[in-house]
């Protein structure tokens, strides 16, 4: 056998699927696409052009046209890739919090989803690749040789998102108890927001394949959710590739 050609990570929000699939595609020499970007690229350019976010057929027109790339690292400020959306940098306002407020509601209508299935199978379609999202297992690469779904405890998911928002914002780690924080509860309210949007929408809802392999990564590092994975991969290439949690 040999090793798994396209590999599926999904999970919910800061369950560690961009860190942990980045690192996975670079170990394997694999390209690396993350598909929430492609519908944070959507929301954001609806927000940008004051669309409602409730007006599904220009919404869905929208990420008919929109044209997002997305390239290798254009500047050296932390970014995993550089995105463009119509040709503009929108890296990182993709991260803001208007996006992660919206995204979900956009994310439900069923022609935004077709529009970028449909890119995000052409991407894929040259193999080696770590494709990472919500519905990458189930719907996206049904076929995939491997897929993986990543979870954790809301609280450390949130906890983690928080840590990334003040660490880019102040450059160092945040003192005191999370819990008392204003911007730690918004952040976790939002999260669990959008979680429940994205697990209970018609089409494509956020689950594990039944096929995937569950990691629960509350109580884990980075490093060894990486070799779990890695472990995973190897056994593929044996032909022992042994699924459930
Ligand atoms: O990084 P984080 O997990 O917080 O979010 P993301 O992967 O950038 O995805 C943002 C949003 O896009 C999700 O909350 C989903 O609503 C949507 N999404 C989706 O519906 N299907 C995907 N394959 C990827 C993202
Ligand atoms: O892509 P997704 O939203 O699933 O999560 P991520 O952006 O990869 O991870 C969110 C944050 O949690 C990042 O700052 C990671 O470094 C961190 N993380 C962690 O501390 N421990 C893990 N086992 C996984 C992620």
């Amino acid at each position: 056998m040999s090793l798994p050609s396209t590999i599926a990570v999904d999970g919910p929000a800061a369950s560690g699927k961009s860190t942990v699939g980045a690192l996975l595609a670079h170990t394997l020499g694999y390209v690396y696409f993350d598909t929430g970007v492609m519908y944070r690229a959507v929301t954001w350019a609806a927000l940008q052009r004051e669309l409602p976010i409730s007006g599904e057929s220009a919404i869905t027109l929208l990420s008919e046209t929109l044209r997002i790339e997305v390239i290798r690292p254009t500047r050296d400020d932390g970014r995993q890739y550089t995105v463009l959306a119509d040709g503009a940098d929108v890296t990182w306002d993709l991260r803001q919090p208007q996006v992660d407020l919206h995204v979900s509601p956009v994310s439900a209508y069923p022609g935004v989803r077709r529009a970028l299935v449909a890119q995000q199978r052409r991407i894929a379609q040259q193999g080696r690749i770590v494709m990472v999202g919500r519905d990458i297992g189930t719907v996206v690469l049904p076929e995939a040789e491997l897929k993986v779904y990543l979870d954790a405890v809301v609280d450390e998911r949130a906890y983690r998102r928080y840590l990334e928002v003040v660490q880019r914002r102040a450059g160092e780690l945040p003192q005191g108890v999370p819990a008392e924080d204003p911007e730690y509860v918004e952040i976790r309210e939002t999260m669990v927001r959008r979680d429940r949007i994205d697990s209970s929408r018609q089409v494509a809802p956020l689950r594990p394949a039944q096929d995937a392999v569950i990691i629960d990564t509350t109580e884990m590092t980075i490093q060894q959710v990486l070799e779990r994975i890695l472990e995973l991969v190897r056994d593929g290439e044996k032909g022992e590739c042994g699924r459930g949690v």
